[in-house]
């Protein structure tokens, strides 16, 4: 999460100003609109996006000179086409692609600042699968978001020390060409070589290590589909620690040299019982691997690099390792269909924050108090959100945490339970959108009332009414 997100609680929320409602008590439904066609178009960052391809699989071949950040490298990128197209577009910003091939064939390209139009050379119908190989070379540049406060911005970052990335929303297209949207997962297979000094690490298995003179090539697999933001590239020395979870769940942390070696460990061992909190409200661990990595760098927030969590080399709380965790559920395996659903994920994860850090029924609902109380007066807008600019907004964490509790206190804890199980069995390894979580509730609950409950807390413009934190 953002630095102190969901925890700037007024230390005596018996004094916070009891808001009276301002609202009517049915709040207009303002759902996106459907656009004919795509009922999920992709409105904050439609230019990431292909719609007319869906990516299998990015083979990534990495040669870094960490010194000089300079980066050498072919993507092999294996698609299906889901229209009739004659030239397709990938994300890639500030590298050189040098050629472009499918097959023996050399196709033209065209690149522009934010991406890169190829041409097929031939009209190709709709479910034909298609490699294409594309050589590419240079110094990766983050990009800059409106909005985005860390430094000169995301995507691939040289540090001291080494290289890592933090991509969410768009930075992967700063290291590699890609259908770089949360709707087209893929498997990957990235090999990444380093002079033999360096430890270069991806998310998924890692496979191993092949040493050739001064340079290594550490080689990792990911077979599980994962969305291009969620992927994770860490050049640097570390110290690594191995253990295993659940007697499966293969565990390795990260810490660079410079970073003690017992830095957080007293929260990282908490990680069975974090295992144990989430299996319990998700059901199994969707991955086979977990881990988390320190970056040297003091980053502004951490991120859930799936199967391999990012943290920054800054303190933080035991349930701020449990946000990222359960991203790796509700993000990671679940991902959403736009980035306007992006509470899907930070709602959840902040949800599941709020119960970790307050086990008691009394000091949650203390606290939630307080959480909502503020949120009306500052008139929080709603957790779905339209604004590029407010993405990463306490929108899509707070209000969207307050609608899972607001619907917990309405079904009961159990039932809550039941029916958050049957939303992630359904979407598990693929894709959800607000209507169809909002959907999904209604159907398994039977009960057609949450439709417009739901609907006020997730696109309503004021903070509803939430009878049970008052009583
Ligand atoms: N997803 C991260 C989290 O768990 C936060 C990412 C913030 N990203 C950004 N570009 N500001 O909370
Ligand atoms: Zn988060």
């Amino acid at each position: 999460p953002k630095e102190g997100s969901g925890s700037a609680v007024p230390s005596n929320p018996t004094t916070e100003p009891r808001v009276e409602s301002p609202q009517p008590s049915e709040p207009q439904s303002t759902a996106p609109q459907q656009a004919s066609g795509n009922p999920n178009p992709e409105t904050l960052y439609p230019d990431s996006l292909d719609p007319n391809i869906d990516v299998q699989n990015y083979t990534l071949d990495l040669r870094v000179k960490p010194e000089q950040n300079q980066l050498d490298a072919t993507a092999s990128i294996q698609l299906k086409t889901t229209q009739t197209v004659s030239r397709i577009h990938l994300a890639f910003y500030g590298l050189k692609i040098s050629s472009v091939k499918q097959g023996n064939t050399s196709l033209k390209f065209d690149q522009q600042s934010r991406k890169v139009t190829i041409q097929l050379g031939k009209t190709v119908p709709r479910n034909t699968s298609i490699t294409l190989d594309i050589a590419y070379s240079g110094v990766p540049r983050p990009v800059l978001e409106p909005g985005e406060t860390y430094e000169d911005g995301i995507g691939w970052k040289k540090h001291k020390n080494g290289i890592f990335v933090l991509n969410e929303p768009n930075g992967a297209m700063t290291w590699f060409p890609g259908n770089d949207h949360p709707s087209d997962k893929a498997t990957f297979k990235v090999s990444i070589t380093v002079p033999s000094k360096y430890l270069a690490v991806f998310n998924g298995t890692a496979q191993g290590s092949r040493n050739t003179g001064n340079q290594t090539t550490y080689t990792y697999q990911s077979i599980e589909p994962m969305a291009t933001y969620l992927t994770t590239v860490h050049i640097n020395q570390y110290n690594v620690e191995r253990s295993t979870l659940n007697g499966g769940v293969q565990v390795r942390n990260y810490r660079p040299v410079g970073i003690s070696k017992t830095f957080q460990a007293a929260e990282l061992a908490k990680l069975p019982d974090m295992m144990r909190f989430m299996e319990s409200w998700a059901g199994p661990y969707p991955f086979k691997e977990y881990g988390v990595i320190f970056t040297e760098h003091p980053t502004p927030y951490a991120l859930e690099t799936q199967t391999l969590s990012t943290f920054p080399n800054r303190p933080l709380k035991d349930w701020g390792f449990l946000h990222e965790f359960s991203h790796q559920w509700f993000g990671n395996s679940i991902t959403p269909k736009t980035w306007s659903d992006l509470w899907l994920n930070e709602g959840f994860a902040t949800f599941f924050q709020d119960l970790y850090q307050y086990p008691r029924e009394a000091d949650l609902k203390a606290f939630l108090k307080t959480r909502h109380t503020r949120n009306r007066t500052q008139q929080m807008k709603p957790p779905y959100i339209k604004e590029r600019e407010e993405l990463f907004s306490q929108r899509a964490y707070q209000r969207g945490a307050l609608v899972l509790h607001a619907l917990r206190y309405r079904l009961g804890d159990a039932e809550f339970r039941r029916i958050l199980k049957v939303y992630y069995n359904t979407y598990k390894f693929s894709n959800a959108s607000s209507e169809d979580f909002i959907q999904t509730v209604v159907k398994a609950s039977g009960k057609t009332d949450l439709k417009a409950f739901l609907e006020s807390w997730i696109y309503g413009r004021l903070v509803p009414d939430f009878p049970e934190l008052y009583r």
